[in-house]
């Protein structure tokens, strides 16, 4: 699968409309994952039932207040964390039923971006020599680009390749782990609370360079958000998360002016800066 997609990629790091393109990214079906809670011992659904379906290109946001179960979520949908029960099925594979040389040529096609840019980066490492190694682990599928040109994607200077990370602003650093994303060319990227972290002043621009990736390669984007005005301008569609459920889904723009559910609405009046209010 790796090389025939390898072949499909131009230049630009584009992917070519293809038969695949019809097949959802990603399908999670009735998912339920447990976790054992850790001063109780109690076992409880971090995620309880959950569905979606994310398309080739398309930007689902994951919304929901600290502890809903976002990122169990995602981990899980991904085939990154506790896979749980129910099904799940990647690019149209089901990750119950295909094997392990299978999946380790799947996993390049999904890339997460972290909240703690820092926390992902090894700090052993200079950008560059981050970069070589990845090349090293997926050599046809990261040759699309070379390293200044991959960091002109994410609007860094060439004299980035020589730091290291703690020489590297909060900003910075993230738009590295975006680089390294992208430079496996996936077709869904999972970006779990991306801009948390940062400094405000340089979250917008890191939205919007995940809007632009996902907008000029074609990869589908999962973004998980406590930020609901991240989300408005980012995404196409949402789901509302509470207690490990989806308590409400459908397109930005109907969810948020006109939300069907209690939890939405808290949700939306809590928000700060709000520049909407949803009708009551
Ligand atoms: N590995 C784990 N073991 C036990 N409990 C966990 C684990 N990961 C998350 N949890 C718990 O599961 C719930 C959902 O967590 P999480 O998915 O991280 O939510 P969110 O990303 O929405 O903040 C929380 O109550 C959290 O404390
Ligand atoms: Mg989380």
């Amino acid at each position: 699968m790796s090389e025939m997609l390898a072949k499909e990629v131009p230049a630009g790091g584009r992917h070519l409309p293809g038969p695949e393109d019809a097949v959802p990214v990603l399908v999670v079906d009735d998912l339920v994952v447990e976790h054992r809670n850790r001063t109780t011992g109690e076992v409880f659904r971090a995620v309880d039932g959950v569905s979606l379906s994310i398309a080739a290109g398309e930007s689902v946001a994951i919304v929901g207040e600290s502890g809903s179960g976002k990122t169990t979520l995602a981990m899980a949908a991904t085939g990154l964390g506790a896979r749980g029960e129910g099904d799940i099925r990647l690019l149209g594979h089901s990750l119950s039923s295909i094997g392990r040389r299978q999946l380790r040529e799947l996993r390049p096609e999904v890339q997460v971006v972290f909240q703690d840019p820092h926390g992902s980066l090894d700090p052993r490492q200079s950008v560059r020599s981050g970069f070589a190694e990845l090349r090293g682990l997926q050599r046809e599928r990261t040759s699309w680009i070379d390293d200044t040109g991959l960091l002109e994607r994410v609007r860094l200077a060439p004299e980035i390749l020589d730091r290291y990370p703690h020489q590297l602003s909060g900003g910075q650093a993230q738009r590295v782990c975006i680089a390294r994303a992208l430079l496996m060319r996936p077709r869904l990227i999972v970006a779990d609370e991306p801009t948390s972290g940062l400094d405000v002043s340089v979250q917008a621009d890191v939205l919007k360079l995940l809007e632009e990736i996902r907008s000029t390669t074609g990869a589908a984007l999962l973004m998980i958000s406590h930020d609901l005005a991240v989300v408005r301008s980012v995404c196409d569609s949402v789901h509302v998360m509470f207690r490990g459920k989806v308590v409400e889904a459908g397109p930005c723009e109907s969810v948020f002016l006109d939300p069907q559910e209690d939890y939405t609405r808290e949700l939306l009046a809590a928000m700060p800066g709000a520049r909407w209010r949803a009708r009551r």
